[in-house]
């Protein structure tokens, strides 16, 4: 029996990780969970399960509460489900503690990937994000010298196809209207603008140990393949399965077996066609500034995403135009000095930096 924590249970990702473990009553349990705000969801949730968790609500407790989740004794794996680079602190205590990690939250590999990778060592971190998830997956039993390429598809978003211009009057409801995926607000802004695949290229780089220049991003509208894997002799692996988070929440969960499918097959002949094309960095240059502050790396991804994370609140408060939020990244990114990201306390301070200068462009700028 595997006892699971899960850091995040009342988001999207946290919510759909405890469906799946539900499938499975004699092979996990929950024991430990954690909400930000939504108190009445959190103990709805530990209600229902057979054994009550330890339950934490970070507004409350702060984060002493999710790191003593990390290290329960009682627990051998634990789900990141937080959103933002909050949840890095999380993941280094959960690896150090010798948990098994099962990843959704990007931004603390984006954030801390040196020191993520440092406190993993020989662990293996297994990741949820359906790009990675699937991956993870294409590079299953392969040699990696025999990698050439990472190919991780985007769905393009609800803006794809438009020019920059025609964004600059896009508003939030729109911009949250997701094509393919139901997902929290956070991620569905970051898709809309692309950042979103931009933080999951740096996942990538540090997950797979994969250089910038061989890690690609092609559109694909219909998000039925989730990534493919480009090999030395030209084969490509790639993985397709139906647009739902449980898949690869379960995969990470049984991995290295398979279970029964949580969330149906898909219909190759009903869905008669696969589109690609290339990503349009006029309209959506913040994919271009994750490759410029992965390849620079040191504090610059963490600066990068902090700007981000302020921008994204800013623009979902009303506070910013859609169009401001690139700009505004490129600004924090290009009049950052770059640092070794030796530590979390560094990080946190490039990432307090990285939230003042995005609130003060903003503030000069956003409309
Ligand atoms: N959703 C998806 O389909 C999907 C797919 C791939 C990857 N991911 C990644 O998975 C992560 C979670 O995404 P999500 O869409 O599930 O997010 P979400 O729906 O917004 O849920 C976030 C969870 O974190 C909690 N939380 C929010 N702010 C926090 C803070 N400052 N401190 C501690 N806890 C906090 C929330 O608690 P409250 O509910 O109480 O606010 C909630 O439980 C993100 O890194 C995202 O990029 C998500």
């Amino acid at each position: 029996m595997r006892s699971i924590v899960i850091l995040g249970s009342t988001g999207s990702i946290g919510q759909q990780a405890l469906d799946v473990i539900a499938r499975y009553p004699d092979e996990y349990r929950v024991v430990g969970l954690s909400a930000h705000n939504q108190a009445d969801l959190l103990a709805k949730q530990a209600a229902t399960l057979p054994v009550p968790p330890l339950t934490t609500l970070t507004s409350r407790d702060g984060l002493a509460g999710l790191l003593e989740l990390c290290r329960l004794d009682e627990a051998d794996t634990v789900i990141n489900a937080l959103v933002g680079s909050i949840g890095l602190r999380p993941t280094l205590e959960s690896l150090q503690a010798g948990k098994k990690l099962l990843l959704a939250n990007k931004e603390s590999l984006v954030a801390g990937g040196e020191l993520v990778l440092a406190a993993a060592g020989k662990q293996e971190i297994i990741p949820i994000d359906s790009e990675h998830s699937a991956l993870f997956q294409c590079l299953r039993g392969e040699d990696p010298a025999d990698v050439a390429k990472l190919i991780i598809t985007a769905s393009g978003g609800p803006f794809r196809g438009r020019s920059r211009t025609e964004l600059s009057a896009v508003t939030l409801t729109e911009a949250l209207a997701h094509p393919r995926w139901t997902m929290g607000p956070k991620i569905t802004i970051d898709s809309a603008t692309m950042m979103n695949k931009g933080l999951e290229v740096i996942e990538a780089h540090y997950l797979f140990g994969m250089p910038y220049e061989n890690i690609d991003v092609v559109v694909h509208p219909q998000s039925i393949v989730h990534s493919l894997v480009e090999y030395v002799d030209g084969s490509v692996i790639g993985h397709l399965g139906p647009t739902d988070m449980r898949v690869p929440i379960q995969y990470a969960l049984t991995y290295p077996r398979r279970q029964t499918a949580p969330a149906g097959t898909i219909n190759l002949i009903e869905l008669a066609r696969l589109d690609f094309e290339a990503p349009d960095n006029e309209a959506f240059p913040a994919l271009s500034y994750a490759y410029q502050a992965g390849r620079t790396g040191g504090t610059a991804p963490a600066v990068l995403n902090a700007a981000n994370e302020a921008a994204v609140a800013a623009f979902r408060a009303g506070a910013c135009g859609f169009s401001d939020i690139a700009d505004c990244l490129e600004d924090v990114l290009n009049s950052h000095s770059v640092l070794p990201a030796d530590s979390v306390d560094v990080l946190e301070e490039a990432e307090r930096w990285a939230r003042e200068r995005a609130a003060s462009w903003l503030a000069a700028w956003g409309n």
